[in-house]
């Protein structure tokens, strides 16, 4: 019995020795983005039938339901989407249930991959699924599971590309079944803790911050109108206002143009040890072009307001360097980054909480530190004009940075008078090693 009977390769694939697992399927040639690569096929069996399978075959099929797999019915007849491995930074995706595609190109001899977030999906029928993951990319979540769906930054990266009873689940639409219609709402108190470690805190914007400050910034900076009037939520989707000169999301002014030579200093340092490279903010993308012009391999956005985390994917086509738009707050979307995997970050957010509030970088340095290589750089928006205040630099060194790896650049700027964020000719571009 021939293996065609359950499934159609591109001519352009062989199978061959997996670097992740097994058997693998390689590309003999360049294929764009776009190809198909496969049509699956198989048994449908339900999720009780397949755990009756023989045991290497029980991977074999793919879930293309709730409680449905398309599966091989014996080892021989394996192959198809079975020989095609998980990977946390794949390159292949589906397209409906079984068509399986390039969803970006795929070079000679690379092998083709797909992530079982795509398809996995958990199930009253099933048992919970959890397998440790050894795919080694920069990406790498360590562990499978089939909560991973559940994962907002997966949710925005694979759109189009998941199982569409999985895509329904996000969509919070009903999901079709063989028997009566079910709506799964997921939760997002579950999804959150589906995700290996919760949000961090952020200390307090204190007094003894506060006291710290040069005069003028300590009036602005008690200024009652800059309480927060909004939440995370409604700032991920609220649609940002872009003019020529700035950019401004629920009335806050976000990102002027003035910046740029302080971005162009932010973005040199970031990129010097070049590699895999982390900007957090897109914002206008003004630190983002000055990223792509330096020797880098790549190029990693999180954003958190989707409009411009649209803007930032689109940008994205159009650059030269490998570079991925997470979208999400970075407090979610850092989870997929390992540790000691950076070699250089740029961090550039707004305040989205009270307890971010003129010090929104503060949270976020003990995991700078815990992110980047031994040598890896970290900048950010310091909020500080010429150098770092006491307070400032004891938040670096409990974050784990040595006080002899902390430096910094001033920077000359011009912000005009009206400006409602920045009054200071200078701003200081830190220079942080670990
Ligand atoms: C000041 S702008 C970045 C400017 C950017 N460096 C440039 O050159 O245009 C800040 C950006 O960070 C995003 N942002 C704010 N809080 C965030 C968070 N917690 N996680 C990810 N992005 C965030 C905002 O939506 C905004 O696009």
């Amino acid at each position: 019995m021939s293996n065609e009977r359950y499934y159609k390769l591109h001519p352009d694939l062989a199978i061959g020795p997996s670097k992740f697992h097994g058997q693998g399927t390689f590309a003999t040639r360049r294929l764009g983005r776009g190809t198909l690569l496969l049509v699956i096929g198989g048994h449908i069996a339900t999720l009780k039938e397949e755990a009756g399978l023989p045991h290497n075959i029980q991977d074999a099929g793919v879930q293309v339901a709730s409680d449905l797999v398309l599966t091989p019915r014996t080892s021989e007849l394996a192959g198809g989407i079975g020989y095609v491995n998980h990977c946390c930074d794949p390159n292949a995706g589906f397209h409906g249930q079984i068509f399986l595609v390039a969803i970006r190109d795929i070079a000679q001899g690379e092998e083709v991959s797909f992530d079982y977030a795509m398809c996995l999906g958990d199930s009253p029928h099933a048992a919970p699924y959890r397998l440790e993951c050894h795919c080694g990319s920069t990406l790498c979540r360590g562990w499978i599971t089939d909560r991973d769906w559940a994962i907002p930054v997966l949710q925005a990266r694979y759109r189009g590309f998941f199982q569409p009873y999985l895509q329904a689940r996000i969509e919070q639409r009903s999901e079709l079944l063989l028997g009566p219609p079910q709506h799964v709402e997921p939760d997002l108190a579950e999804q959150r803790s589906s995700m290996s470690s919760p949000p961090p805190e952020y200390p307090k914007c204190d007094s003894e911050f506060i006291k710290q400050l040069p005069d003028w910034e300590k009036e602005y900076k008690q200024s009652n109108e800059l309480a927060i009037h909004y939440t995370p939520e409604q700032w991920k989707t609220a649609r940002p206002e872009f003019s020529e000169h700035d950019l401004r999301i629920l009335g806050e002014p976000v990102m002027e143009d003035w910046e740029e030579p302080y971005m162009r200093v932010l973005a040199d340092i970031a990129t010097e040890n070049g590699g895999v490279v982390l900007e957090i903010g897109y914002g206008m993308g003004i630190s983002a072009r000055f990223i792509q012009q330096a020797q880098i391999d790549w190029h990693l956005i999180i954003e958190a307001n989707q409009a411009v985390a649209r803007k930032a994917r689109k940008w994205a086509t159009t650059c030269s360097i490998a570079t991925l738009v997470l979208e999400g707050l970075w407090q979610e979307a850092l989870l997929l980054i390992p540790d000691d995997s950076l070699d250089g970050i740029l961090f550039d957010t707004y305040p989205l909480t009270e307890k971010e509030l003129y010090q929104n970088h503060f949270g976020f340095f003990p995991h700078a530190f815990a992110k980047l290589k031994k040598g890896g750089l970290l900048t950010y928006y310091s909020d500080e004009t010429r150098w770092f205040s006491e307070i400032h630099i004891k938040r670096l060194t409990m974050a784990g940075f040595s006080a002899h790896a902390i430096d910094g650049k001033t920077v000359a700027v011009s912000p005009p008078e009206d400006c409602e964020y920045w009054k200071s000719k200078t701003i200081l571009a830190p220079i942080i090693r670990k």
